[in-house]
């Protein structure tokens, strides 16, 4: 009983505000809507995953809490195995604050991961034998930097395709690129962790080749609506975005994308239409309000690449 995407992250709970705009410092603003909802990086992209059709598994920590059961209920509609889920005593379920603007669709996130930041490497080594029945492991940095390198390096030591999303984007060892078949930051996160303004495709380019230098054996790089670029052992390909008319809600899209990006990879697809494949999940969930709930299912991901080739 194999696992094809298994994820370590945070589930925290999205306490999403609406407004016409993001606020600047000191002002209040009148809201445009409130919702609370399921997020969290690495439950997003465990759902992103699950819903995408891949047989997901889930590890973190979560609270004795409502949020906790908020969680609880988001794995299992979605099917995730959460037998390596711990329920921390002490500590709450996480939760985020974010900011959405109505007019743009651009956001603005405080994220607090609560019990997710006691996930230690040790809770990871009793993991190990979910994470080396898998196909591929992805892991992000809101919970313990240490926890992502144990779950990185346990996955390439059984041979499973690892997925780095470092986001978000804090001071690392080179060391952990070593451990990573992929690593996906967005043009900020890969500007912050290289000190390369990624703003132009050469800097893009270079940011990728200074990722693959401290030992990456890819680098995918996501530009926005300019799609993405993979650059390492696959080659160096500029991988345009699918332009949606209709942006209700960017925040997750990244999770989309990787959560997607990872299915893809775990059914054999070449890094090239693993990447489309990301991009078309992404698409999907730009046009729908929310994190983990705005996923698209496989049956929606089909239509939209078929109806996009
Ligand atoms: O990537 C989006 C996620 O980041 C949100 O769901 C929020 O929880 C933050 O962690
Ligand atoms: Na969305």
């Amino acid at each position: 009983n194999r696992v094809d995407v298994v994820v370590l992250g945070t589930f925290v709970a999205d306490l999403a505000f609406k407004a016409e705009r993001l606020p600047v410092v000191g002002e209040t603003l009148l809201g445009q809507g409130f919702a609370i909802g399921p997020g969290g990086k690495g439950s997003n992209q465990v759902i992103a995953a699950a819903r995408a059709g891949a047989r997901s598994a889930m590890i973190t920590r979560i609270g004795q809490d409502s949020f906790g059961e908020m969680a609880r209920q988001t794995w299992s509609q979605d099917g995730v195995d959460i037998s390596h889920v711990l329920v921390d005593e002490t500590a709450p379920t996480g939760a985020a604050f974010i900011f959405v603007s109505t007019k743009t669709g651009d956001n603005a996130i405080i994220i607090e991961s609560g019990a997710a930041a006691n996930l230690s490497a040790t809770d990871v080594r009793a993991a190990e034998r979910l994470i080396a029945k898998a196909n591929v492991f992805v892991t992000q940095f809101e919970q313990p930097i240490e926890a992502a390198i144990e779950g990185l390096r346990l996955a390439r030591s059984h041979g499973v395709t690892t997925i780095l999303n470092p986001a978000p984007a804090l001071p690392v060892e080179d060391t952990i690129y070593a451990h990573c078949d992929y690593v996906t930051p967005n043009e900020t996160e890969a500007a912050t962790l290289t000190g390369i303004d990624t703003s132009t495709d050469e800097g893009a380019l270079q940011a990728a080749s200074s990722l693959v230098e401290r030992g990456a054996r890819n680098a995918l790089i996501t530009l926005g609506a300019k799609g993405a670029l993979l650059h390492g052992e696959a080659g160096t390909h500029f991988v345009p975005a699918f332009h949606v008319a209709d942006v209700v809600d960017t925040t997750g899209a990244g999770d989309a994308f990787n959560g997607g990006f990872a299915v893809a990879l775990s059914e054999g697809q070449s890094p090239v239409d693993a990447v489309r494949f990301g991009a078309a999940v992404a698409a999907l969930s730009v046009q729908k309000a929310g994190t983990a709930p705005s996923m698209p299912n496989r049956t929606e991901i089909e239509a939209f690449l078929r109806e996009r080739r």
